[in-house]
């Protein structure tokens, strides 16, 4: 899919549940310090900082020229950074040729040697590296059988599908056993439905490995579903780093909020602040916005306050809570089929949207154009952005 901030798709699954995000390996295994890649004055990447776990599948997500690729490659050894350092398993990198490194790159095109047999290509880096023949053989087995390619193993890349193609490229990489496997835009060549499917495969090859994997992608769809850990970049800095929920459910920043997923922005004043309530007047809504908690802020400061369109009900009858309602008309509808979005049209002008499951097609609570509806959210619903 095409994957800027609004992209309108269903919340992504957070992906808690995998294993890279226990405090199992070594949390530091590769540490990424100040590192700035400059090109003729030009600063590409912004004394990042990061450090990743052993095992991790680490993603890389930013809007197109903020500097993921260059990152990759300076991990890589293809750039040479312009200061900082880069360490993995305790060795600085910076200087070690690519060729020496136990470092390797997945490109978005696979780069599979045509001339060369589906074994052919699995078999090149270890033959590189001076592996006895045998092991090569065992290797390349081994590695064929994991991506499922067994019985395509005589067969040369155009003969295949693009998924099979990745699978090969796959392995390719991993066949030398890395330490880092770099995976540039890994889906780039696939269509959407292949794309979800091997995100999928590929993350659970990667893990069976366990090799540690950073990945750059621009599709914040694939980074939640792929990665452990996400770092969302901009103009060659690091805005947050977290898990897929934290980013999603707690953004820092109102960049990090609007770059994943819809979301309802309401700017305004803090009206009242207290220590365990807030209110926010805003005139895009005739009541102030309540917030059930405190937060770090001083009367009469201008915010943002983000409500993601799913934590949005819409309703026919007047809701029975105190705060946080407005009425309006539907405006559009865009239907996602699992879901639709509603955008209803408040007597400010401003519009809300809302989420609602499309669970039966011809459900008689159904809302269409034009509706007088109410929309409404809980009191602890929403975040605060500064900036
Ligand atoms: N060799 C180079 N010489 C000069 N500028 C470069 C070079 N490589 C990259 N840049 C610039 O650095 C910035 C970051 O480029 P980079 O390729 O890292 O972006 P990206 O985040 O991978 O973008 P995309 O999603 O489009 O691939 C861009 O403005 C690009 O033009
Ligand atoms: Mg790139």
């Amino acid at each position: 899919m095409a994957s800027q901030a609004a992209s309108p798709q269903a919340e992504p699954a957070p992906r808690n549940d995998r294993p890279g995000n226990d405090k199992r390996g070594d949390d530091n295994y590769l540490r990424i310090v100040d590192v700035r890649k400059e090109f003729d004055g030009f600063v590409a990447v912004d004394d990042v900082n990061l450090s990743i776990r052993k095992g991790e599948i680490f993603a890389l997500l930013g809007g197109s020229g903020c500097g993921k690729s260059t990152l990759l490659r300076c991990l890589a050894g293809f750039e040479k950074p312009t200061a900082g350092k880069i360490i993995l398993d305790g060795q600085l990198m910076n200087d070690i040729a690519p060729y020496e490194q136990a470092v390797n790159m997945m490109f978005q095109s696979y780069a599979l040697f045509p001339h060369m047999t589906v074994e052919q290509n699995v078999a090149f880096g270890p033959t590189q590296k001076k592996m006895p023949k045998a092991e090569v053989a065992q290797r390349v087995e081994e590695m064929l059988a994991l991506v499922q390619m067994t019985k395509f193993a005589k067969r040369k890349p155009h003969q295949l599908s693009g998924g099979q193609q990745q699978r090969v490229a796959l392995a390719r990489s991993v066949a030398t056993r890395p330490k880092l496997l770099l995976l540039d835009e890994p889906m780039g060549a696939l269509d959407k439905k292949l794309r979800s499917h091997m995100q999928l495969e590929l993350v659970n090859i990667i893990e069976k490995l366990a090799v540690t994997c950073v990945m750059v992608t621009h599709d914040q769809e694939e980074a939640m579903t792929m990665a452990h850990r996400i770092a969302l970049m901009d103009a060659g800095r690091i805005r947050q780093v977290g898990t897929p929920d934290e980013i999603y459910e707690q953004p820092t920043s109102r960049f990090a909020a609007e770059f994943i997923g819809l979301l309802n922005v309401i700017e305004g004043t803090i009206e009242q602040d207290h220590p365990d309530f807030v209110t926010i007047r805003s005139g895009a809504l005739p009541d102030p916005v309540f917030i059930g908690h405190g937060i770090s802020g001083f009367e009469g400061q201008h915010v943002a306050f983000a409500v993601r369109p799913e934590k949005v009900g819409i309703s026919k009858q007047e809701p029975v809570q105190k705060h946080n309602k407005a009425r309006g008309t539907i405006e559009e509808i865009a239907y996602y089929g699992s879901h639709s979005v509603y955008h209803v049209r408040l007597p400010s002008g401003f519009k809300v949207m809302s989420n609602f499951a499309n669970r039966e097609r011809w459900a008689s609570d159904s809302f269409t154009w034009n509706d007088e509806v109410w929309v409404s959210w809980d009191d602890n619903a929403g975040v605060v952005l500064n900036s």
